[in-house]
């Protein structure tokens, strides 16, 4: 693949997701669609319609590789979450560059895997599906908590998400046992990481269902926790604590989808606040299509106090929309695309923002989460990364 040319991409998984990938994918002149893999034969009869000639489309990775008349230098795995670690080896294997979707894999012992292989492979690139972090919101957040301090030294995260998703959950999630911490709750891990600039370190959490839920797999996540820098893991003098819950069936809710996350410091707060009344339209509109897991109406508001602690100004704060100071305004998965695409041309001396590596970090703490509620103990997440640091 010379750098001029558009990295050659199949999608692995032909569903809901994957649409959304493609209309990213055919929009960024970087990349190229070059085939679909998916198990059910009878979705593959229809591939034409995803603008991909009939003899591209492909039962299995295996195949792809063998019968492809292009180069394939990507995949993107966009199938159910059980099935990540076994494909994200396969195409690794191949010598492919890989998207797989969130969660990164069902099991701590399997993410760690695909972080080893991937640190095997530092020609590959790899990066996972958690775009909420590259959407104006989060990136002015980032800026304002992180680089700008606007309200001091962060010292404490509280953070809640409630949404109804209805009395069953269709196809295979409906089969998680625990869909919200698999399903949902990374997206959320990821944004604070990504925001105050820390990891997780402390985790203690409950994981369950309202007792009149029919869903088989737990819907709710209350968890405390602890950050830290990265390198201040045992500095106490450093540590944030937080506290965050997540639902997936709250009920009696004013808008579809509420979320209340808000940050504190010694000058005051900044706040996400849902619209009060019920918006027309559930997402955030995007420059492609909605912003999917993004409520539209919820606005972003900077508490200060004066220096007897009284507020002296609430102000609404315009979301800015350079992020990463893109110099094409990109964001959400078409930014992931980008980044990837540098990356890649880079020889992957750099890797994706959403690398493995880092993604890691997100997607343990929802499986630590469940641990915790299953064994009723506070976990120490560090000892779980690839250079652990013990507990102090
Ligand atoms: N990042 C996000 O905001 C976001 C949003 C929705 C879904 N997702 C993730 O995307 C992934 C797919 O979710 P979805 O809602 O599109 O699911 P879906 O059920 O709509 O599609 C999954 C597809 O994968 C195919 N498949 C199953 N096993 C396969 C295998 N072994 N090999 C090839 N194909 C296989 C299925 O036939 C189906 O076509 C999940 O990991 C999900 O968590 C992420």
């Amino acid at each position: 693949m010379r750098n001029d040319d558009p990295v050659n991409i199949i999608i692995v998984g032909m569903g809901g997701h994957a649409h959304s990938w493609k209309t990213y994918i055919d929009a960024h002149p970087g990349w190229k669609l070059v085939g679909i893999v998916d198990t059910d034969t009878e979705k593959l009869e229809h591939v034409t319609q995803w603008g991909v000639p009939e003899e591209c489309a492909y039962p299995s990775i295996e195949t792809a590789a063998r019968w492809s008349e292009e180069e394939i230098d990507a995949a993107l795995i966009a199938t159910p979450i059980y099935t990540h670690h076994l494909l994200a080896t396969e195409a690794i294997e191949q010598g492919w560059h890989v998207i797989v979707e969130k969660n990164m894999a069902s099991t701590i012992e399997q993410a760690q895997a695909m972080v080893k292989l991937a640190r095997a492979h530092p020609e590959i690139c790899t990066s996972i599906g958690t775009q909420y972090r590259y959407r104006p919101l989060w990136w002015t957040i980032r800026q304002m908590v992180h680089e700008e301090q606007a309200i001091g030294k962060l010292s404490f995260v509280q953070a809640k998400s409630m949404a109804f998703s209805g009395t069953m959950r269709a196809g295979w999630r409906a089969w998680l046992d625990n869909i919200y911490p698999q399903d949902m709750m990374c997206h959320h891990v990821d944004v604070i990481r990504y925001s105050t600039g820390l990891d997780f370190v402390k985790v203690q959490a409950q994981v369950f269902k309202p007792g009149w839920s029919k869903w088989l797999g737990a819907s709710s996540v209350i968890m405390n926790f602890v950050m830290a820098p990265r390198g201040q893991e045992t500095n106490r003098d450093e540590w944030v604590h937080g506290q965050y819950h997540g639902d997936w069936q709250g009920t009696g809710l004013k808008t579809g989808w509420e979320d209340w996350f808000e940050f504190y410091g010694p000058k005051g707060s900044l706040r996400i606040e849902p619209p009060a009344e019920r918006p027309k339209s559930a997402w955030e509109p995007g420059p492609l299509m909605p912003l999917a897991g993004e409520p539209t109406g919820s606005k972003l508001v900077l508490y200060l106090d004066d220096d007897s602690g009284a507020n002296k100004e609430a102000r609404v704060i315009e979301k800015r929309s350079d992020v990463q100071h893109h110099p094409k305004g990109y964001i959400d998965q078409m930014y992931m695309l980008d980044d990837m695409q540098r990356c890649i041309e880079g020889g992957g001396k750099q890797q994706p923002g959403t690398c493995f590596e880092d993604a890691y970090r997100s997607f343990l703490v929802t499986r630590l989460a469940v641990e915790s509620s299953r064994t009723g103990k506070t976990l120490w997440a560090p000892v779980y990364w690839p250079d652990p640091v013990p507990e102090p």
